[in-house]
């Protein structure tokens, strides 16, 4: 019996932290991954592709080069994205752009260009969300809330807009890899708060897309991926 085609994975910001790590469990479990990137170039999957997804036009040169490589495309994972923490007083028209541009922008296009090839094999889109701003409102981030909030929006919209064809879905990861810049008490004081006891990991929020990608009667899905962080109410 022939076998069946891999199923093609394109993931955005593949090539360092938890877009790495996304990408390397779809290819441990069969999936042909396209990786994405803007300056770190992942090694070792079917192809690369580097883009800046901030920029207007970067989604759909990101879509072209995929369409060159590939005919079909059965999974989006949205994962490239830019985190400020910045209060309001330093939040000026640059600074809200910028988290908007690639958190809320980029994957709205890249949806937009990529949504016939998936709907052609019946494929689905992930979105990489945070519970800040996606489920619960954070002080001191409100750019970067407000654009992962865009994002949750959209998944829903957008799992209505291209559905039956195509699924589209969300994790909403908590704490997982902190920035470096965090010190070891900002890092302690963060996982106090965590119900199940301690901060997630990379591989936690890559099982939780892989299910997404892989449950067939799912769509418009928020699924926080965060210990049960969102449910203590606190914010920040
Ligand atoms: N880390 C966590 O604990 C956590 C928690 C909640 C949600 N998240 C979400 O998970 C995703 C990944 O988080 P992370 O901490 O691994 O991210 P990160 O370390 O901040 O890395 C950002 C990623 O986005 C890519 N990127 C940045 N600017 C870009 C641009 N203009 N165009 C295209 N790609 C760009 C980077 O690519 P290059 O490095 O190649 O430039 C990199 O892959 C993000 O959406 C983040 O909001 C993370």
């Amino acid at each position: 019996m022939p076998r069946a085609p891999a199923r093609v994975a394109l993931v955005t910001g593949a090539g360092i932290r938890v877009g790495e790590a996304i990408a390397r469990d779809l290819a441990r479990h069969g999936w042909t991954v396209a990786a994405h990137y803007r300056s770190h170039r992942p090694r070792g999957f079917a192809a690369a592709f580097a883009g800046d997804l901030a920029t207007p036009d970067g989604p759909a040169r990101l879509a072209a080069d995929l369409r060159g490589r590939f005919d079909r495309l059965d999974l989006l994972v949205n994962s490239a994205g830019a985190f400020a923490a910045v209060p309001l007083a330093e939040t000026d028209a640059s600074v809200f752009d910028e988290q908007m541009d690639l958190n809320a922008r980029g994957p709205l296009l890249l949806v937009r260009a990529l949504a016939r090839l998936l709907a052609r094999s019946g494929g689905s889109v992930v979105n990489v969300v945070d519970v800040g701003g996606g489920l619960v409102p954070w002080s001191g981030y409100a750019a970067y809330a407000a654009s992962k909030a865009a994002l949750a929006r959209l998944t829903e919209c957008l799992a209505l807009e291209l559905a039956p064809r195509v699924r589209v879905n969300a994790v909403l990861p908590g704490a997982v890899l902190f920035p470096a810049s965090y010190p070891a008490a900002q890092r302690r004081e963060l996982t106090r708060r965590i119900p199940l006891g301690r901060s997630g990991t990379p591989a936690d929020v890559a099982g939780a897309v892989r299910y997404l990608a892989e449950a067939p009667f799912v769509t418009g899905a928020l699924l926080p991926v965060d210990g049960g962080r969102h449910l203590s109410g606190r914010a920040g």
